[in-house]
């Protein structure tokens, strides 16, 4: 290389070439021709179940048995990543924390271990099947080659935002079910199934005065759901991510205290409330 040569070329590797160098990246109509395609499915052949930590795991052998037992029989069917809620330890924690003031980015990753401790119940009791329990590095990053060894692994569904929840409310907003939609949805993952202990969304809480006449609701959308008041079985905060989708269409919230049921939402089955979410199909 001549001289010349040698100062050209130490200039122009100076100068990284983007097309996001210039710009703001605040201004969307800027970075849309760059950030506008949807991205890749890392995982899609992945499918992502949500095991409820109230309305499964508290409940002890009765109702956590059988959805192993079902697990396991679909387990040469699909590969899984099964993420477990915290359940009744993180209320009582949420109650002793807010009781003492603590502020929501203390309390974040404390219902996060209960969660955690869910995941691990979960995985002793598969593991003569090959699966274990992962932190979250492990999912961010070695998934792929977890589940080309094993045909599921279990989480924590809890997402780690930890010390740094957002402060909008004294309860953290990022729980469980936003979790397992975010995980699902930036691997581009085939399905997600939110296990509960009733049959799907109802109009009002099947279980609470109102239950007399709640009526099941077979289909709604995330944007349907964000504008009725009262309460849901999932996370608010669900149904803005939901809102913002990549990937997932849709996602279906399925009575786990029924057996079948799991195994006929991740073979395709409309078996309990199916939630459009705002991802479009290409
Ligand atoms: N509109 C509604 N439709 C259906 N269930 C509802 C509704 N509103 C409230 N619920 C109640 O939500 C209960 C499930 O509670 P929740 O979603 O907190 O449990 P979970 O998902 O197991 O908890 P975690 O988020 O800790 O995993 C149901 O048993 C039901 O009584
Ligand atoms: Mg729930």
């Amino acid at each position: 290389m001549s001289d010349t040569q040698q100062k050209k070329h130490a200039n122009s590797i100076k100068h990284v070439a983007s097309p996001l160098a210039r710009q703001t990246l605040l201004d969307g109509s800027l970075t849309a021709p760059v950030a506008g395609v949807r991205p890749i499915r890392l995982l899609p052949w992945l499918q992502v179940v949500k095991i409820g930590g109230r309305s499964i795991m508290d409940r002890g052998h009765e109702a956590i048995l059988p959805i192993v037992e079902e697990i396991r029989s679909v387990l040469p069917e699909h590969r899984l990543l099964i993420l477990t809620g915290a359940g009744i330890r993180a209320r009582h924690l949420y109650s002793v924390g807010l009781d003492l003031g603590l502020p929501v980015g203390s309390l974040a990753p404390l219902a996060a271990t209960e969660a955690g401790q869910n995941g691990h119940i979960l995985a002793a009791l598969l593991s003569p099947d090959g699966v274990s329990y992962v932190e979250h590095g492990t999912i961010a990053n070695q998934l792929a080659v977890h589940l080309s060894a094993a045909r599921a692994v279990v989480g924590s569904a809890f997402p780690p935002y930890h010390h740094h929840e957002f402060p909008g409310s004294r309860i953290p907003q990022h729980r469980a079910d936003t979790g397992a939609f975010l995980l699902a949805d930036t691997l581009g993952a085939a399905g997600l199934t939110i296990v509960e202990d009733v049959d799907g969304i109802y109009t009002a809480d099947p279980n609470g005065p109102e239950g007399g006449t709640a009526e099941l609701l077979r289909e709604t959308t995330a944007a349907e759901l964000a504008k009725r008041d009262g309460t849901l079985p999932l996370d608010g905060a669900l149904l803005e991510v939901m809102a913002n989708a990549r990937h997932l269409e849709r996602v279906q919230v399925v009575n786990g205290l029924v057996p079948g049921r799991l195994t006929a939402a991740l073979r395709g089955g409309h078996v309990g409330t199916i939630i459009r979410t705002g991802a479009r199909p290409l």
